[in-house]
């Protein structure tokens, strides 16, 4: 998917988060988010996503204004961990199968084997790991075939073995021409994948770098 971000400007409050924001990723591009605590990765990625307010003209996907879609058909999500509310009641099969509607195919036993999910089946969410959460949580986000992949620091917390396994997942899927957005404080893991770094740093300013520069 192609995305545009024009001049995308947020504040919380008084103080300003991002400023005037602009950058323009075409179809299988990785954009990695960097930049220390509370600088504004997710504050963009939910930007993107419309969780936050945007105005209209600053953000397009293919060419449409976001603000004139009304549900994000191919878009996969895998939000920072720390904002889950793991109190709620609900089976890794039931995440999973309720965001895929073609019930139990190969495509989707492939993600379960892939992700190592199946000795968690059947467990409660709020009975996993910190990992073992995080996996399901980009097994979700793989399942609707995503055009646009929006990963929100997803190698907090998951072990050598997951990492490998998602960096391998993220390099095919961009061969494929998913386009990925992905926030991290881990630079080793984005080095063979991005093509431009978003850096963010206090007080909205940012620099957007491209890979062959670094
Ligand atoms: N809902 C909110 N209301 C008010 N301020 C917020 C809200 N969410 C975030 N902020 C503030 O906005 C700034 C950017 O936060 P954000 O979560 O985007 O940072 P981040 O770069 O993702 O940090 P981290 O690396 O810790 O995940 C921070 O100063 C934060 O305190
Ligand atoms: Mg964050």
């Amino acid at each position: 998917m192609h995305i545009k971000v024009k001049d995308l400007s947020f504040s919380y409050t008084q103080r300003l988060v991002l400023n005037k924001v602009t950058v323009d990723l075409k179809e299988g591009s990785f954009l990695a988010l960097i930049g220390k605590n509370g600088t504004g990765k997710s504050t963009f990625i939910k930007c993107l996503l419309k969780i936050e307010p945007v105005p209209d003209n600053t953000i397009f996907y293919d060419g449409v204004d976001i603000n004139t879609i009304k549900n994000f058909k191919n878009v996969g999500y895998v939000p920072q961990k720390l904002e889950f509310n793991y109190e709620f009641p609900i089976t890794v099969n039931e995440i999973l199968s309720s965001s895929y509607l073609k019930g139990k195919d190969l495509f989707y036993t492939s993600i379960i084997n892939e992700l190592n999910l199946n000795q968690i089946y059947r467990q409660n969410v709020n009975t996993l790991s910190g990992g073992q959460l995080q996996r399901v949580f980009i097994a979700r986000s793989l399942l609707n075939h995503p055009r646009l992949l929006i990963l929100d620091e997803p190698t907090v917390g998951i072990d050598k073995e997951s990492m490998e396994t998602l960096k391998n997942i993220l390099s095919d899927l961009k061969k494929k021409g998913v386009t990925i957005i992905m926030s991290t404080h881990d630079t080793s893991f984005i080095k063979d994948l991005a093509d431009y770094y978003l850096e963010f740093s206090e007080l909205g300013d940012y620099n957007l770098i491209e890979a062959t520069e670094v």
